[in-house]
């Protein structure tokens, strides 16, 4: 299960993260209203959330396709713990992450 803050401030705990899904899958299936119009290929964006840091740093290295993209989002868009969730695929070690949903 993890937490995630949707756009408006309100924080949903209990959300069921299944361990075949990236964290981008979890939300779309959870109805958060990421647009995900890449399809998941680190190219559009748009599934950009904020990991809480014990999860930024669990969630592994950012390559190079994603660090691009990050790179591409301004200054009040991005933030240290910026991830493409797409790129995060579903970790044991996740367990309890706290998502908060990026501006778009
Ligand atoms: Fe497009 Fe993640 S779904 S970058």
């Amino acid at each position: 299960m993890i937490t995630v803050i949707d756009r408006e401030g309100a924080e949903h705990s209990d959300v069921d993260w299944e361990d075949d899904e990236s964290l981008m899958e979890c939300l779309v299936r959870n109805s958060f209203p990421i647009l995900a119009t890449c399809g998941g290929n680190a190219s559009c964006s748009t599934c950009h959330s904020f990991l809480d840091q014990v999860s930024f740093e669990t969630a592994g290295e950012i390559d190079e396709d994603e660090a691009d993209v990050l790179d591409s989002l301004t200054e009040d868009e991005r933030e240290p713990t910026s991830r493409l969730t797409c790129q995060v695929p579903w970790d044991e070690d996740l367990e309890g992450a706290v998502v908060r949903i990026g501006p778009f």
